[in-house]
């Protein structure tokens, strides 16, 4: 028996997602931007490959500006739009961001930006005093995550929006809540997904702008993406995130409550099996529903990672890009937990294709696992 619930490290592309990849690649392959029949048509799918991933973002005052995955639309949104504005900028940016949009701020703060890094509490929630004293500063761009890729905490974007009031660009980095938590364009600027966390393939993402925002390209050359990315279209990646965008959203409107459901069986035989067992960041039952953070007294995360992937289930300490460094999450204790209790984390991240079975495997797997390896620790 497997069980792969490492879903926000990424998903198993859909047969949807590769049978359209396959389609562009066998006949579908030209060049959107050459003049003959063929390549219209490549155009014309590109044009409605675009409606369809905005549609679920209530996008159609946006434009949407396909990337190669979602680092790449990140550093293209905090980038882009800063460095588009005339002179030094305080800008601000949550404290548990993803490294592709924390690195691009580090770099705004190289240039000389005045860049404020915003706390959040042990739920996850931001400082919102922090954030108001920013804005009160001039803050002229910020950016935070939907979706917390290591705990599941969820941002309440309303509540920005209310707090920025139309005085600074709100940038969202949406690779983990697209279509599994709603998001409406009109609380935002610029907003980051990615295909591969939906189902789709890897190596494309995109980045939804409100009309009107302005950037400055991160990659010049033949001008397309509305000048903001040239390069050649990946047309198959495209079509492969296209149809894994209208897979998921012919799941229905059930979807998200299935998730949370399967996501709450897991906690609950997690805790059965082991009743110690620590939540890291917010209640479950509030958090996005396919992402949770849970710690095992007296056994370091990787100990437990390495432990259940002898039995087939897969999960991960962190976020994936992070895991192999063997440090402790900077996002965990950017919450106030203490390094020793971080070191136990392990992340479950859900798809809505993962089984009740595979669930309940991983439940029963990691009761008789704990039980081992705090027996050998005692020793
Ligand atoms: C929150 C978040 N942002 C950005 C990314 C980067 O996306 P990609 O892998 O498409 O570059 C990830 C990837 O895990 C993520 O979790």
């Amino acid at each position: 028996m497997q069980a792969y619930l490492d879903n926000s490290a990424t998903t198993r592309p859909c047969e949807a997602a590769i049978r359209a990849m396959e389609a562009c690649l066998r006949e579908g392959w030209y060049n959107p931007s050459s003049v003959y029949k063929p390549s219209v048509e490549a155009f014309r799918r590109l044009r409605e490959a675009r409606e369809n991933v905005l549609k679920p973002l209530r996008g159609s005052g946006c434009d949407l500006i396909f990337t190669s995955g979602g680092t790449e639309a990140n550093n293209l949104a905090v980038l882009g739009a800063v460095t588009r504005m005339r002179g030094r900028q305080t800008v601000a940016v949550s404290a548990v961001e993803h490294p592709s949009v924390r690195a691009a701020f580090d770099a705004l703060g190289a240039l000389g930006h005045d860049v404020r890094v915003i706390g959040v509490d042990t739920r996850g929630d931001l400082d919102w005093a922090a954030l108001e004293k920013a804005m009160d500063d001039g803050a002229s761009f910020v950016s935070v995550m939907q979706v917390n890729n290591e705990t599941g905490a969820l941002l309440d974007i309303q509540r920005l929006h209310r707090t920025v009031n139309g005085r600074a660009l709100i940038h969202v980095d949406g690779v983990q809540g697209y279509l599994r938590v709603p998001f409406d364009m009109k609380y935002a600027d610029l907003y980051t997904l990615s295909s591969h966390k939906i189902h789709g393939p890897k190596g494309v993402g995109a980045l939804a702008v409100k009309k009107g925002v302005k950037l400055a390209p991160r990659q010049i050359g033949g001008g397309q993406e509305n000048g903001l990315r040239s390069g050649t279209e990946n047309t198959p990646g495209i079509a492969g995130l296209s149809a894994a965008v209208t897979e998921m959203l012919d799941l229905g409107p059930d979807m998200a409550d299935g998730l949370m459901a399967k996501k709450l069986r897991l906690i609950d035989g997690v805790r059965r099996a082991v009743p110690d067992v620590i939540v890291n960041g917010p209640d479950p039952a509030v958090a996005a529903p396919h992402i949770v953070n849970l710690g095992f007294p007296g056994v370091r995360g990787e100990v437990m990672l390495h432990a259940l992937e002898g039995e087939g289930v897969c999960v991960s300490t962190g976020s994936a890009c992070s895991s192999k460094k063997l440090k402790v999450s900077g996002v965990l204790t950017a919450m106030g937990i203490k390094p020793n209790v971080a070191e136990w984390a392990v992340r479950f991240s859900l798809s809505p294709h993962t089984t009740e079975e595979e669930i309940d495997y991983a439940a029963q797997k990691i009761g008789t696992l704990y039980g081992l390896l705090t027996r050998v620790q005692r020793r």
